[in-house]
């Protein structure tokens, strides 16, 4: 385990950094941290060593990954063509938590793109992965950190409880600031579609493309409607059942009180996901037995950025039955329900 100090003046140098990007370069796997969460990195050019990354997550290899460019020159070894669109939105948005999908180059590995035509290529906005990946000289090939079906690692802690011993090393830069992953935005359809809401909000690729395609449901929610849990929303899984309440505010607060108190009649360890706000209230009820804050409402930024931590937390503290309220598909608030609504597999209740 290494810890890069920020503060270093030149990252690319730093004794860290160049062996990860050594590691890279002779095929390894590494976890570093980027804007976002932590990602675990390989060598985008070669399959046998992309090939890793699949093995270390126990990811199935039909999910394609995202690759990493530490500088724009970069940009055309990895894809064949860039739209006057996609140059917007690299213009307006890079370095940043935001994923192109663009033709694919030749070059970049079949397992990367899980034989599509297609790629997906962001630039991360963090002094520890720009320099990792110029230092290595290619670009990589990182999904997210995680053993496939946990949250998202947003500190090297997270990914050293699901990866040690399954890597070659980690960089430890710290927290991530954003939270949850990229914005993935499909570029080789017109109007631009987005497919993962993310770091980059709906609202500021509507401001520079004018017009932006995205699943209704995620705008609207679906939580009226009935889903079966478990299908295909088992990504962010926490160990414990979570609920989603949504309605008015005390209306959510009572709800959540009989919800809670009911699964503890039956044995259950409890817990509330709260915010700020709210947190002093919940904690003197006593009708849980975690209590934990995620952020503020009044910022949903810091929702994001605490959410994954704090399901990680329930877990750790092995409880069985959450519940959380459902939050404002505003700004950030899109990613954040977006993540609830997977790590709760459908469960959706109205107070
Ligand atoms: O913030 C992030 O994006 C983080 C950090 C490490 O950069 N990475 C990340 O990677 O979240 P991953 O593998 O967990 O998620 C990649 C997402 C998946 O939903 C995948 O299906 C989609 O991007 N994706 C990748 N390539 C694609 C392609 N060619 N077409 C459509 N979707 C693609
Ligand atoms: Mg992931």
């Amino acid at each position: 385990m290494w810890t890069v100090d920020k503060g270093v003046e030149d990252l690319e140098t730093c004794a860290q950094i160049v062996d990860a990007a050594r590691l890279i370069q002779q095929g390894e796997v590494v976890a570093f941290p980027t804007e976002t969460v932590y990602g675990l990195g390989a060598d985008a050019l070669s399959n046998q060593a992309v090939e890793k990354i699949f093995v270390a997550k126990g990811r199935p290899s039909d999910n394609p990954l995202i690759v990493h460019i530490g500088r724009i020159g970069q940009l055309e070894t990895v894809v064949s063509q860039v739209t006057d669109d996609a140059k917007r939105l690299i213009e307006a948005f890079w370095p940043g938590p935001l994923t192109l999908i663009l033709p694919k180059q030749d070059t970049v590995a079949d397992l990367v793109t899980a034989g599509l035509e297609t790629v997906g290529v962001r630039m991360p906005d963090h002094p520890v992965a720009l320099s990792l990946i110029n230092a290595a000289g290619m670009p990589i090939a990182a999904p997210s950190a995680n053993l496939s079906g946990k949250p998202s690692p947003t500190t090297a802690q997270h990914v050293r409880g699901d990866l040690e011993g399954r890597i070659a090393a980690i960089v430890d830069g710290g927290a991530t600031g954003v939270g949850v992953e990229s914005t993935v935005i499909d570029m080789t359809v017109k109007p631009a579609m987005i497919l993962r809401p993310g770091g980059v909000t709906f609202e500021q690729l509507q401001a520079v493309l004018g017009t932006v395609e995205i699943d209704p449901a995620f705008l609207l929610g679906a939580e009226e409607s009935p889903r079966s849990p478990g299908m295909k929303y088992t990504h962010y899984a926490p160990e414990g059942e979570l609920w989603l309440v949504n309605g008015e505010r005390e209306a959510v607060r009572k709800r959540m009180e009989s919800m809670l108190r009911e699964a503890r009649q039956m044995g259950c360890k409890t817990g509330v996901l709260v915010t700020s706000e709210n947190a002093a209230e919940w904690e003197g009820s006593g009708c849980a037995d975690a209590v934990l804050s995620c952020g503020s409402l009044s910022d949903l930024g810091s929702v994001a950025r605490d959410l994954y931590g704090v399901l990680r937390q329930f877990d750790s503290l092995g409880v069985q039955f959450m519940v959380a309220p459902v939050f404002p598909r505003k700004g950030m608030g899109l990613a954040v329900m977006n993540r609830l609504e997977k790590a709760a597999g459908g469960r959706v209740v109205t107070a």
